[in-house]
């Protein structure tokens, strides 16, 4: 009898630790970040944020100063720089070896394969090229006009890449979820989708708030039912877009909202300004840039709608408040710091003028015949 009760006490033990396992283990440590009584608190496991920062390191935490502009362009030596050729020849080497060690993992020689055609490095023959110069005005477009978002810190290839060429934390529209039964589920209740922190509330809210721009709202202008223009379906995918925001970031609600009134601005910390200008970022990257790189992406690389791999708050956030815990990398890149186009050459100089009075020079000229 008594042996009976002590196994029954071992295996429930047992399956307590297996139940528990998915918890997180205490301590955790909280944070008061609004006024005292508020509960605007930020709680945080140090023993995960340890782990978190060493998954979230800089590739090259020191990076070696930009080279001396003024030495010759690229665009004098190299045949098909549309974007990067007024850098200095030796800044546009630096670049193209960070590229590749932010894209393919190191700057070997057969890593510049990955975008180039053998030697032929004038060559657009790779469509894995073609997409990089898209990339790199991406990247430029985001360090020049999205300040309010990712401020001085900015962004680099390996913001999102992290030494693989397709980012690991990118997302496709999801046409549906295969029950073991055979039925498609269409929209929720499943669970176990990461873009929604495993929640079983709708899986892709990303193609209606990252994508489209539907609005994200809850909370209704007037009294309800009649005054109401929300409806349970905006409630539902706001509150899925808002567990994708907490759980990329790695924060509590609070980090963004007073959770007394989540609709009222005035009553939010400056994070939350902050993603909204992230959110029109986003949906600018999806559309304009990667949008544009539909048509020339093989399907291997497609989702199952054949859309192209998007952008999400995790894949440069990662799990942490500001990506790579806002290790500046992108500063001492100057190709990546502006919206760039390669200066055409100067037209060959005019003829010089007869020194004579202007009317007399202008009728002259053609005859002068030098
Ligand atoms: C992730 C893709 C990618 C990788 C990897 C890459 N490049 Fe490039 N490379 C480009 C793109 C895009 C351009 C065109 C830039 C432009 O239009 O301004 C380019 C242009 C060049 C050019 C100019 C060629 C010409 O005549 O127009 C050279 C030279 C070059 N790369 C060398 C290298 C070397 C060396 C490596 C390896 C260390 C390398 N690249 C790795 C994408 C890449
Ligand atoms: C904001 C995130 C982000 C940044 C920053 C970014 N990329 Fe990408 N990149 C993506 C996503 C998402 C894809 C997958 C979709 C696609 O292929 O267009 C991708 C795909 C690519 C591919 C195609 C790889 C393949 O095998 O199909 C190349 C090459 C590439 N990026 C190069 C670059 C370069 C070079 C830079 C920096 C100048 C850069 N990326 C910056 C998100 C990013
Ligand atoms: C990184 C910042 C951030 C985090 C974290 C965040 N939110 Fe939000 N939330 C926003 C922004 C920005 C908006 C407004 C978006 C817009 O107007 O385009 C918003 C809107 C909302 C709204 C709609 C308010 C209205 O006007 O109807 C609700 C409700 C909400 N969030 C709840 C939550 C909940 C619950 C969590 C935690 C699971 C959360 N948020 C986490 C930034 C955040
Ligand atoms: C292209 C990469 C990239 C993407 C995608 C991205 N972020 Fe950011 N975000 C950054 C960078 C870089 C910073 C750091 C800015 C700084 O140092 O001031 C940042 C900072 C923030 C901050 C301020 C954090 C703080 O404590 O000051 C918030 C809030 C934020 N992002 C929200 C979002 C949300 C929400 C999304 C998705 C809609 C998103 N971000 C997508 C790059 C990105």
């Amino acid at each position: 009898m008594k042996t009976m009760s002590i196994c029954r006490t071992a295996a429930f033990t047992l399956a307590a630790v297996f139940a528990l396992s998915a918890c997180e283990r205490p301590p955790v440590d909280a944070v008061q970040r609004g006024y005292r009584g508020n509960g605007m608190e930020h709680v945080v496991n140090p023993r995960l944020l340890a782990d978190k920062v060493a998954q979230n390191m800089p590739v090259d935490p020191e990076p070696a100063a930009p080279v001396d502009p003024a030495l010759p362009k690229a665009s004098l030596v190299y045949q098909n720089v549309q974007i990067l050729g007024d850098l200095s020849l030796p800044e546009f080497s630096r670049t193209m070896n960070a590229m590749s060690t932010w894209v393919t993992g190191g700057a070997k020689p057969e890593n510049c394969n990955y975008c180039h055609e053998g030697n032929n490095f004038a060559s657009d023959a790779l469509y894995t090229k073609k997409v990089a110069r898209v990339m790199l005005s991406m990247t430029q477009r985001a360090n020049q006009d999205w300040k309010a978002h990712v401020g001085d810190t900015g962004v680099t290839c390996y913001t999102c890449h992290r030494g693989n060429p397709v980012p690991t934390m990118a997302w496709t529209s999801d046409p549906g979820y295969k029950h073991a039964s055979g039925m498609t589920a269409t929209g929720q209740n499943v669970g176990g989708v990461a873009a929604v922190a495993n929640t079983s509330l709708p899986w892709d809210p990303l193609t209606s708030y990252l994508l489209h721009d539907n609005n994200i709202r809850v909370q209704s202008g007037g009294a309800l039912p009649q005054g109401s223009d929300r409806n349970v379906k905006d409630t539902e995918g706001t509150y899925a877009l808002m567990m994708h925001f907490s759980d990329s970031l790695g924060v509590n609600c609070t980090y963004c909202h007073n959770s007394r009134a989540f609709g009222n601005w005035t009553e939010s910390p400056p994070t939350r300004l902050k993603a909204w200008n992230a959110i029109r970022q986003v949906r600018e990257m999806n559309n304009t840039y990667i949008g544009s790189v539909a048509d020339i992406l093989p399907a291997h690389r497609k989702g199952p709608l054949g859309d192209p791999l998007k952008v999400g708050c995790k894949t440069c956030h990662q799990g942490a408040y500001k990506p790579l815990y806002g290790a500046p990398m992108a500063p001492a890149y100057p190709g990546l710091l502006a919206v760039m186009k390669t200066t055409p050459p100067a037209p060959p100089a005019p003829p010089a003028e007869p020194a004579a009075a202007p009317e007399a020079a202008a009728a002259e000229a053609p005859a002068a015949g030098h």
